[in-house]
């Protein structure tokens, strides 16, 4: 490794989670059918995500950036160090480096966000880099591992990712991260905010068929862990909002009857119209999501929206 990178650390956390293999077998074998959108990013479904963050239909990546960017200029520095949630590619977080000592990346895709932290060392040579390896839905040690990163510390948590899960579990994930802050530390995260179906539907759904790729590609990675044969062809991608839910929801829609081996004595059937369910996409009102911060130990302190009111950005304090 070049000298200049050896401030890159990395480290990773013991899961308390089921593993991959373990945690399909599950989902395939309840009804009905679902696997954790988790599992959507590995070495592929990284490199996918990212060229979807840079579809037109894809508004949330290009709004956030746009907000992040201002708000970088408004409070730098913003911290003495940026904890970052589901860090993936690390590029949100460069609008927001001014003036920061330390980053300390987390995500569950190691090969990509490895990547990630190297990149980003090479561009900040003066900024310490840990990329911790680990599933953030898990409770996570970061003070002893931290100890010595410079305060006061800022959780981030972009792409609205904590819309991946329900209101519950939401606020389970809040609290682990509040758990890890102390007083006069914050957390900065972005939401997607309620908007016409249309809109959304074509963010999930795109005329290029990327999101269609990403999705399917959690299918090649069954076929690859498991040693068995799918047919990609054999599935759809399907994209819709949930009007009660007040979420968007992807599944992947069984074209035709099949059954796959996942083990000894483990088989898997599937049949044509069934659908996997792979991932939801929680969407906001403000009122809302400042309530569930409320609930979850943050007193939400600013808040910054595009002028379409797409997509917003929170800063919180911990109470
Ligand atoms: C939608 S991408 C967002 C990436 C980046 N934060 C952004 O806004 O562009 C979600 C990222 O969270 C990571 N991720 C999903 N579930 C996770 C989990 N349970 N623990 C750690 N990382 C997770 C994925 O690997 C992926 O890199």
């Amino acid at each position: 490794m070049p000298e200049r990178l050896k401030s890159v650390r990395f480290h990773e956390v013991a899961s308390t989670g089921a593993p991959f293999k373990e945690d399909v077998v599950r989902g395939l074998l309840a009804s009905p059918k679902s696997i954790s959108c988790k599992w959507l990013y590995d070495e592929e479904g990284s490199r996918l995500f990212e060229e979807i963050c840079k579809l037109p239909e894809y508004y949330l990546t290009r709004t956030e950036n746009e907000l992040l960017w201002s708000i970088g200029k408004e409070r730098s520095p913003l911290a003495g160090t940026i904890i970052e949630y589901g860090s993936g590619h690390s590029e949100k977080v460069r609008a927001l480096l001014e003036g920061v000592q330390a980053y300390v990346a987390i995500d569950i895709a190691s090969v990509a966000m490895e990547r990630a932290a190297l990149a980003l060392s090479q561009d900040y040579p003066d900024l310490k880099v840990l990329a911790l390896v680990a599933d953030i839905t898990k409770p996570l040690p970061l003070p002893s591992l931290l100890n010595s990163f410079p305060k006061p510390w800022v959780a981030f948590y972009a792409g609205s990712s904590i819309g991946n899960f329900s209101n519950e579990q939401a606020r389970f994930l809040l609290g682990l991260i509040r758990e890890n802050l102390g007083p006069g530390d914050g957390l900065l995260i972005g939401i997607d905010l309620q908007k016409p179906i249309s809109i959304l539907e074509r963010a999930y759904d795109d005329a290029k068929g990327l999101t269609a790729r990403f999705n399917k590609n959690l299918l090649n990675r069954i076929a690859k862990a498991f040693g068995i044969d799918i047919s990609l062809e054999s599935f759809k991608h399907v994209a819709r909002y949930n009007a009660t839910e007040g979420r968007m929801e992807l599944f992947l829609e069984c074209l035709e009857d099949q059954t796959w081996k996942l083990g000894p004595g483990v088989l898997v059937s599937l049949q044509k119209g069934e659908m996997i369910h792979t991932e939801n996409s929680y969407k906001y009102t403000l009122r809302g999501f400042r309530a569930l911060l409320e609930s979850s130990g943050f007193r939400p302190q600013k808040t910054w929206t595009d002028s379409k009111e797409l997509f917003a950005v929170l800063y919180a304090e911990v109470c």
